[in-house]
């Protein structure tokens, strides 16, 4: 039966018209997908529905009832439960304290139960397979697992309709498919559920239903059984994609960029020796806790190591900060984009040019803005960030997947020698997607050397030329990509079989 139904929902910003007319009925017990290119709608859409933003015209009903939702607060009374794109835990408040926050367990005189509030936090948590520390500080979580609290944080809540707007986006295969065991119980249950993912695995593992948007625009629903991965696709973009993966390295062997020698950060990695070449993509993978990402952080100079060596460009070096990294010519694009990434309360020109801030000034020390603008425009084209006159939005007005393209847009004009890429295409659409690939392939044919951390296999097998396997801390294996099968990475990422390096 009919949860909820969207009756021709429009919302315009301005004169940017996000959406048309939008009818979608979502029935309980189903899990009902939404898919859609960057800004075509899908997180305006369930704002709408969260009372966050008020549609322009149409109507909203529950159970066959209309409905104005003017807040979030009514939106949470009337049963909805959101799980927002962008991270929203307090960082300074306890993994508890954010699950039960507005519904924290009292006891006499209506004081706030901590040990029952704890207590039962760890058995939310439980409940997707996940053991944490109720009492730790958000901010001292990796940003998995804060996605994984504000996960938590709402299916504590029992709502009758929940809506997921890429809540996979920073999990591990693992919280993933504890996600997905819990909304396939949910389901049973006869919660309804709204899913949105840019992953078509997800979209096909999950989905009873699969809705696309384009362009603001209903482009159709379709039935579990009716839908494959071409349908979807050329329904989102309007074409077939062909072939998703560039080409490989036209020449290896090139020079090399950046080389360590025994690299080490207690607890974190050990004895990393590595090279990363000029002209080659190098992927790095390995499950959640492996050390890539600090790896990253202590090669670029946000983190120290405390052993080991780093050459860059033939050169010893001992990055103490970013900056100094980033002047030598290695840059480092954030996974987490909005905790360190871009300055989202800013606009996209100054976001832009802040990395290479000193090529914007003029010789005598004043900003230019004529340059700043032209600067953002061509990033704005080549990139094909929409919309395509947004060069004075501010970021946080652009969809989370043409915010992503942003930061490409930042480090790109830093002009690195080394570019070493965390989760690149993190909430990018499928088309977009296919653009970042190629124009990473071709930054690397002329010259850049491209390291690439991701969690995501078929990403890792389709672009990279060499692949380096990392397991708790330790390097397991760099594979040259010849044919490389998701087997050959994934034994040595639990590093099962293969040598053990003890
Ligand atoms: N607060 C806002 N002010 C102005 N424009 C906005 C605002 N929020 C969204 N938009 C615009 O609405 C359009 C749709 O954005 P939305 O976030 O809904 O896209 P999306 O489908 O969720 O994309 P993504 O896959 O990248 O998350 C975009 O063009 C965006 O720039
Ligand atoms: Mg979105």
């Amino acid at each position: 039966m009919s949860v909820l139904e969207l009756r021709n929902i429009s919302k315009s910003f301005g004169n940017n018209h996000v959406l048309n007319n939008v009818s979608i009925s979502f029935n309980e017990g189903e899990i009902h997908s939404i898919i859609g290119e960057n800004g075509a709608g899908k997180s305006t859409l369930i704002k709408i529905i969260g009372g966050i933003y008020t549609h322009d015209s149409g109507e909203i009903l529950i159970d066959g009832k209309k409905v104005e939702l003017h807040n979030p607060l009514e939106a949470s009374a009337a049963g909805i439960g959101i799980v927002h794109q962008e991270l929203s835990v307090a960082g300074n408040m306890t993994v508890a304290q954010n699950v039960f926050v507005n519904h924290e367990p009292t006891k006499f005189l209506g004081f706030v139960d901590f040990k029952k509030m704890n207590e039962m936090s760890a058995e939310e948590f439980k409940k997707i397979g996940i053991a944490i520390d109720p009492t730790a500080l958000v901010s001292s979580l990796s940003v998995g697992m804060q996605q994984v609290v504000e996960i938590v944080k709402v299916l504590s809540q029992n709502v009758r309709i929940l809506i997921l707007d890429e809540p996979t986006s920073s999990l591990s295969d693992k919280e993933t498919n504890n996600l997905f065991q819990l909304l396939d119980l949910l389901k049973s249950r006869g919660t309804c559920i709204i899913f949105i993912s840019h992953k078509l695995d997800e979209i096909k593992r999950l989905s009873d239903h699969v809705t696309v948007l384009r362009d603001g625009n209903f482009v159709g629903t379709l039935e579990k059984g009716e839908y494959d991965e071409n349908t979807i696709i050329s329904m989102m973009v309007g074409r077939d994609l062909g072939n998703l993966y560039p080409p490989k390295a036209k020449q290896r062997g090139g020079e090399v960029l950046l080389r360590t020698e025994n690299f080490s950060r207690k607890g974190k990695f050990e004895d990393i020796s590595i090279e990363f070449r000029k002209g080659e993509i190098t992927g790095i993978f390995g499950l959640v806790g492996a050390g890539r990402t600090e790896l990253a952080w202590s090669l670029f100079g946000a983190d120290s190591h405390d052993s080991g060596k780093e050459y860059f460009l033939g050169k010893e070096v001992n990055f103490k900060s970013p900056n100094q990294a980033i002047k030598a010519g290695l840059c480092y694009l954030t996974e987490d984009r909005k905790g360190n990434g871009l300055f989202v309360g800013m606009d996209v020109k100054d976001n832009v040019v802040v990395s290479n801030i000193s090529d914007v000034v003029s010789p005598a020390g004043m900003l230019q803005s004529n340059k700043i603008t032209e600067v953002a425009r061509k990033y704005i084209e080549d990139l094909d960030i929409h919309p395509d006159n947004c060069e004075n939005f501010l970021v946080k007005s652009l969809s989370g997947g043409n915010q992503q393209k942003v930061l490409f847009a930042k480090w790109l004009y830093a002009n690195p020698k080394l570019l070493i890429v965390d989760e690149p295409t993190r909430g990018i659409d499928v088309g977009a997607k296919a653009k970042i690939h190629n124009m990473l392939r071709e930054l690397a044919d002329n010259g850049l050397g491209i390291v690439m951390i991701s969690s995501e296999l078929p990403e890792i097998l389709g672009l990279s030329d060499s692949v380096a396997v990392m397991h708790e801390g330790r390097l397991v294996e760099v594979l040259e990509n010849d044919n490389l099968s998701e087997q050959d990475v994934l034994s040595r990422a639990f590093n099962q079989g293969g040598e053990e390096h003890e």
